[in-house]
């Protein structure tokens, strides 16, 4: 009788990502040895990724974002290789550690830390404002986190004092199980909103982190999935002038603006909406400026990705793009980007946003 045929190995669903990725990795950084490299992955199935491999398929991940304007310094990002940490408390500790180097006195430094699996943040941003829905209708801080707030408030939080930007604390889920952490104060800058000639603005006491770091995002590198892999860049103004504080669904400050401004608000026909605007825009670029907090703007970041298309061309690669998010949601059309179009075909390596299973801890909200 012939002995039984053993099955052949299932082809490793990950090896061809793993020598795709290799092959991009070796020529685009002139490092030595991809064939040998190559025959390993062959040989195990699998691709124990060194910290160099993992740095640059971050960074090309990066320069992959479609919706990021800003990918021009995507060299430049900093990783923490942290695949050896995978408990709650010692991820937590690295998260704060991440908060005050990116920050960097106010010099802000692109930085991803990457961990190790079975972790995973809940919170889509590390610094994040609560959101608390009020008896009549309205919200009490940011509208667009009363779900994680609640979620958080069922997980034992407490609730903050009560302001409009109480910083919500941190669920880090390891191992299937789920704990809470407070930020520490000097792990959260905050920039308070000021114009330069309208005191009345500065009067409203409206106030925005320094940082916005992503934690909600699956950093996808050579077939391989890290699900907790938080990075941060600065902020470009209208982020925040245009959209968080503006939108009438978020903080929607331009009513009081305009009053602050004294503008007629009888009909939107004057535009006192757009001149708030403006001005607000003014007042978050000032702000920041003065707080010695690095900030980008739309003129110079638009110009600035035209630059880093340019260089992409260079090097034998399409910049990728999506339109509606390169474009900013203030004056676009006096940006390069509104008179161009882009493909947005999605390379990897790359991130990706997190799905939320309903068994996912039971986790009641939806990531965007
Ligand atoms: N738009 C998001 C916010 O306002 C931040 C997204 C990332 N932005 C950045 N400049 N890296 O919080």
């Amino acid at each position: 009788m012939p002995a039984p045929r053993l099955p052949e190995p299932a082809a490793q669903p990950q090896v061809p990502e793993a020598l795709t990725f290799l092959e991009a990795y070796h020529a685009e950084t002139g490092a030595p040895g991809l064939a040998e490299r190559c025959q390993e992955v062959q040989r195990s199935g699998q691709l124990l990724l060194s910290t160099a491999e993992l740095t640059h398929g971050a960074r090309m991940a990066w320069r992959h974002s479609t919706r990021c304007v800003g990918r021009l310094p995507w060299a430049s990002l900093q990783v923490r290789d942290l695949r050896h940490v995978s408990g709650a408390s010692e991820v937590f500790a690295h998260l704060c550690a991440h908060l005050r180097a990116a920050l960097n006195g106010g010099r802000i430094v692109p930085i991803l830390s990457v961990f190790g699996p079975g972790v995973q943040v809940h919170n889509d941003q590390l610094i994040r404002y609560a959101g608390y829905p009020q008896p009549d209708g309205t919200v009490l801080g940011d509208p667009q986190n009363v779900a994680l707030t609640r979620h958080l408030q069922r997980l034992g939080w407490a609730g903050g004092p009560g302001t409009p930007f109480d910083v919500l604390p941190l669920a880090i889920e390891a191992q299937g199980e789920v704990a809470l952490f407070e930020l520490p104060p000097d792990t959260v800058h905050e920039v308070p909103i000021t114009h330069p000639d309208a005191p009345g603005l500065g009067a409203l006491g409206l106030r925005w982190h320094a940082l916005p770091v992503i934690s909600n995002m699956t950093l996808e590198v050579a077939g391989q999935s890290f699900t907790c892999a938080p990075f941060n860049g600065w902020y470009l103004q209208t982020e925040i002038a245009a959209r968080n504080l503006a939108d009438e669904e978020r903080y929607n400050a331009l009513p009081a603006v305009a009053q602050a401004l004294g503008l007629d608000t009888s009909q939107r026909r004057s535009l006192w909406l757009d001149r708030a605007l403006v001005e607000l825009n003014v007042a978050v670029l000032h702000s920041f400026d003065a707080a010695g907090v690095r900030m980008a703007d739309h003129h110079s970041v638009t110009r600035q990705f035209q630059h880093f298309v340019q260089l992409e061309a260079q090097a034998g690669r399409t910049a990728r793009g999506r339109w509606s998010w390169l474009i900013p949601p203030l004056s676009p059309a006096t940006t390069p980007v509104w008179h161009q179009a882009y493909d947005d075909t999605e390379l990897k390596p790359n991130f990706v946003p997190q799905v939320w299973r309903e068994t996912h801890s039971g986790c009641p909200f939806q990531g965007p």
